[in-house]
């Protein structure tokens, strides 16, 4: 990637790092409590660009990039209950620097694998010197347990390069719904415990 496209999503990284930071603090001033257990956010290695693109069958240049690699700048914002990936997602429709261009709710429709999270593409601005550009970023948000799946199943897909045996897809898919299933206790219990704390004060 050559160096300016690379300040490029750099610059749009910061300025979607600092948007969700103060989208964040704003909600906690007004809910009086912080749903974000991490956040973690990078630029996709070239690596892993070259890799995508392969897939594709396109070739590696600028263009290409830019028109089929939407996540090359993402960020993930992992929340403690199912109710707070919506809070989040509806505080990310609110915003006025985002521009939403797509959204994927897997958690409604998980995916094949079993995979569940809340994905949106969205544009975010870099302010250059005399105009202004809109750069392509991913934004996944989940539960923690929906986190715990994620990473198992992609170090899992990792030691099979080819195809994962069947017992073991089989396997991660049922875990799939065991986390879904915790996921809605959890929220239930969350909800419980919010009552008594409502009794109390
Ligand atoms: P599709 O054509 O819908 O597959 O689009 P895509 O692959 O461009 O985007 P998608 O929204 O499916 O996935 C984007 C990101 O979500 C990936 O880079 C992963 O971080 C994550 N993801 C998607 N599917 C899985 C999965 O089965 N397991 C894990 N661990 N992560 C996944
Ligand atoms: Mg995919």
């Amino acid at each position: 990637m050559n160096e300016e496209i690379y300040l490029k999503y750099q610059y749009a990284l910061k300025m979607l790092n600092t948007e969700i930071e103060i989208l964040i603090d704003n909600f906690v001033f007004h809910n009086g409590y912080n749903p974000v257990e991490h956040i973690k956010s990078r630029i996709k290695t070239e690596d892993s660009i070259r890799k995508k693109l392969e897939k594709k069958g396109l070739e590696y240049n600028e263009k290409n990039i830019l028109l089929n690699i939407p996540d090359v700048v993402g960020i993930r914002i992992v929340v403690s209950f199912l109710s707070d990936v919506y809070d989040i997602v509806s505080m990310i429709n609110r915003s006025n620097n985002l521009i939403i261009k797509k959204r994927k709710d897997y958690i409604s429709h998980p995916k094949e694998s079993g995979y569940t999270s809340y994905h949106l593409i969205v544009l975010v601005p870099i302010y250059l010197e005399n105009h202004v550009e809109y750069i392509e970023s991913e934004i996944q948000i989940r539960t923690i347990a929906m986190d715990f799946w994620a990473s198992l199943d992609h170090k899992i897909r990792y030691k099979f390069p080819n195809e994962i045996p069947a017992p073991v897809s089989e396997a991660i898919e049922n875990y799939a719904l065991d986390i879904k299933e915790l996921d809605q206790k959890m929220y239930k219990l969350n909800q419980i415990v919010d009552k008594y704390q409502n009794k109390s004060t």
